[in-house]
């Protein structure tokens, strides 16, 4: 069974980009069914690249996200994905707002699957902000998909 998986931020170029491509790397590096895809609540940056600070952290971390294009969240995707991860307390709000009735989707905040909080938006800091962001998306993707492992255990 595919476990399928949206993580959403804010602007689609900065922290959903890198959690995709953290979260990615540890589903293949454990050879788990799980589909994976981002997408903003914003509208700003459809179709665009990562921001080149978010790739050049991507690229630190031996990651490439540079095919990567941002996207809008739509009513479709609470019917298509099993688990939508919000990266921060007001994306999962507009989230909340927007979710349709009979929505096949859990929300979740990414966090919850580790330390807790917000990931915070790092486009208005600095290079350094990335690093920070990296770190926090990886330690959530990894508890979510423990998280999903678990739940798959439990399910079949
Ligand atoms: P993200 O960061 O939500 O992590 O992709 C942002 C990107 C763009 C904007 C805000 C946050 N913006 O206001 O354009």
């Amino acid at each position: 069974m595919t476990i399928s998986v949206l993580f959403v931020c804010l602007g689609n170029i900065c922290r959903s980009p890198l959690a995709e491509g953290a979260m990615r790397r540890l589903v293949e590096s454990e050879g788990a069914a799980v589909e994976i895809d981002s997408a903003g609540t914003g509208d700003w940056h459809i179709g665009h690249a990562p921001d080149p600070r978010a790739q050049a952290e991507a690229l630190r971390q031996g990651l490439d996200i540079s095919m990567l294009r941002a996207r809008q969240v739509t009513e479709e995707d609470f019917h298509r994905f099993d688990h939508i991860v919000a990266m921060d307390a007001k994306n999962l709000a507009d989230l909340l707002a927007m979710q349709p009735g009979g929505a096949r989707a859990a929300l979740s905040l990414l966090l919850d699957h580790a330390e807790g909080g917000d990931v915070p938006d790092p486009y208005y800091g600095g290079d350094e902000g990335f690093a920070e962001t990296f770190r926090l998306v990886e330690d959530g993707a990894r508890g979510l998909l423990q998280a999903i492992k678990g739940q798959r255990a439990t399910t079949v």
